[in-house]
């Protein structure tokens, strides 16, 4: 019994002892970190006709801002919203509720404001406008550099119109 432990102990202090650094991948870590740095804040320019009253708009929109993504969503993406990306992979959507409580959202968080009622609290009192809107979403360091929102367009998480639609829907009448 002592001996067979003696012998193991030997085996694996050899086992240690190998210079295995050969086999070891080392990854630069300051390459990966550079490659990973959010890219510096940046506003945009909001497109003619980006904020509609379209039901097609307003319901891709709703159901970026409710899911997580193309794999975990229950019900099919409307018109014009696909659960897979262009490299055929599972598409990312908003999850806003994660952070910001709306209308219909279940299990939202309150990292961020409450968005219920936004059109007649915000917009049509003159405090936030469309512009507003859509330049938080694609980049919401512009108006507050320490933020704890997502960024979506510098990153390219979004492309524009999807940034459009998600604006749609926040300031629709719900
Ligand atoms: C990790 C949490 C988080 C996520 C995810 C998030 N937000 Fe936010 N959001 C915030 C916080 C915090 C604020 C308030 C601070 C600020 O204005 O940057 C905010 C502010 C906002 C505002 C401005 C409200 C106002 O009038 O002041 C809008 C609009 C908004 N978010 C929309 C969205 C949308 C749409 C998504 C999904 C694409 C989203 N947020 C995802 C945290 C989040």
């Amino acid at each position: 019994m002592k001996k067979t432990l003696i012998m193991s102990l030997l085996v694996s202090a050899s086992v240690f002892a190998a210079d295995y650094s050969g086999v070891i991948e080392k990854p630069n870590a300051s390459k990966l970190i550079e490659k990973d740095l959010l890219a510096p804040a940046k506003a945009f320019i909001m497109p003619a006709g980006c904020v509609t009253s379209n039901p097609e708009s307003i319901a891709r929109g709703a159901f970026i801002f409710h899911n997580l993504n193309g794999k975990k969503a229950k019900k099919n993406p409307p018109k014009g919203l696909s659960r897979k990306n262009a490299k055929g992979k599972n598409k990312q959507y908003g999850n806003c509720i994660a952070c910001h409580n709306i209308e219909g959202a279940r299990g939202a968080g309150n990292i961020g404001p409450d968005l219920t009622g936004y059109k007649g609290m915000f917009v049509d009192s003159g405090v936030r406008d469309n512009k507003f809107v859509f330049q938080k979403i694609a980049d919401p360091r512009i108006d507050n550099m320490d933020t704890h929102m997502t960024v979506n367009l510098t990153t390219k998480l979004f492309t524009t119109k999807e940034i459009c639609d998600i604006t749609s829907y926040i300031v629709s009448p719900k």
